[in-house]
């Protein structure tokens, strides 16, 4: 049977490589292997070195052990490592989703986060819990998850911090989520690509991994530490036949992680602290250009500032986002990525925060606005 397409990565594959000025990718600047390699104080060498045979298919153990560091009461045998943060997302519903299963998934959500679920369990089978924009920006409703979230329901699926708007619940609403699951016993999976992002101040809330034997959670170091092109990540699964299942469907689409990436992930990792407060300057360095431009264009845009992540979703004051997006492609080299591509309306575009050249891109926007609008 046929999956929808992937209209952000279709969208990225076809513009990231050819727009001059990206101002929506979500994941932050990134560094060469040298750099990262220098951080750590390793050399080239130590790369040169490693031996390029398969790799363990749950992960290497040193990895696994720095992994389940991150994560209080997580033992390395409840990590297995990925080939890509994708893989898990897929992966997961493989391993625990079936045909008819019932499923709520929150929304607007990374589009395979809803699609494969949608392909395995069926449209009608699955219900929408929509973030909502509020005036202190996005927030959740756990009134409205509770309704939705029925003794038959397989498991609820959600990102926080969340991937397009920033919304982050509080320690109180984590908790409630996972009551929630736990009232009906049903799977929570929790995508926290984002977790350790949080902006002014705030704190990291606690893995939700730590709350809940029945939640699976996954993380990697595409967005938060910059390294997107390592395609490391990893899924925590308490649960050990569920580990094991998970296991033999990553079978049959990587066997194993890449050698090099597992290497560079550990080493990564040895200096998660820099990594990770380097993206967050750049994020705050960035919001403090994007506030006084959208205070300029008060009438064009709706700012919603982000809690956490990368990436804002801005409302956008055209008859159509995606028309807006396409002509500042062609008459500005600008990308911004439009909301039906992210399965949401034509009103909303996202914005990305996470990049060094972030000012500079978005003087190209604001003199497209200035000789158009
Ligand atoms: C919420 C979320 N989960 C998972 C992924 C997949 O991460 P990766 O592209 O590193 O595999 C993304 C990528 O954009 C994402 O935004």
């Amino acid at each position: 049977m046929n999956i929808p397409s992937f209209a952000i990565e279709e969208y990225f594959a076809k513009y990231e490589f050819t727009t001059p000025y990206l101002l929506c990718a979500s994941d932050c600047e990134s560094l060469t292997v040298g750099e990262l390699l220098a951080l750590a104080g390793r050399s080239l060498d130590d790369l040169g070195h490693l031996h390029l045979g398969y790799t363990e298919s749950q992960g290497h153990p040193r990895l696994r052990q720095a992994i389940a560091d991150r994560y209080p009461g997580v033992s390395p045998d409840q990590v297995v490592v990925l080939n890509a943060p994708e893989e898990g997302i897929y992966v997961t519903m493989r391993t625990l989703l079936e045909p008819g299963d019932e499923v709520v998934v929150m929304a607007p959500a990374y589009a395979s986060l809803l699609q494969v679920a949608e392909h395995i369990c069926g449209r009608d089978q699955t219900r929408l819990w929509p973030i909502q924009p509020t005036e202190q920006g996005w927030r959740v409703n756990l009134a409205h998850l509770e309704n939705l979230v029925t003794p038959q329901t397989k498991m609820i699926i959600v990102n926080f911090p969340h991937n397009p708007t920033g919304c982050l619940p509080t320690y109180d609403e984590l908790e409630a989520i996972v009551a929630i699951a736990e009232k009906q016993g049903c799977w929570l999976f929790w995508d926290e690509m984002y977790r350790g992002l949080e902006l002014d101040g705030r704190e990291t809330l606690p893995s939700a991994a730590a709350f809940y034997d029945r939640c699976l959670v996954l993380g990697g170091l595409s967005k938060v530490h910059g390294l997107p092109g390592l395609r490391s990540g990893w899924v925590i699964i308490q649960d050990e036949a569920v580990r094991g299942r998970f296991i033999n469907w990553k079978h049959y689409t990587s066997i194993c992680a890449a050698a090099p990436s597992e290497f560079l992930a550990l080493v990564a990792l040895s200096v998660q602290e820099q990594l990770i407060s380097r993206s967050r300057r750049i994020i705050q360095e960035n919001l403090l250009e994007a506030e006084p431009f959208f205070a300029r264009w008060p009438e064009l845009f709706t700012w919603r500032r982000p809690q956490a992540g990368s990436v804002a979703l801005l409302g956008v004051n055209v008859p159509s986002a995606t028309q807006f997006c396409q002509e500042l492609i062609e008459q500005a080299g600008v990308l911004l990525l439009p909301g039906p591509h992210l399965g949401y309306d034509d009103h909303h575009v996202r914005l990305g925060l996470g990049r060094r050249n972030f000012a500079t891109n978005l003087s190209h926007l604001e003199t497209y606005l200035r000789e158009n609008q």
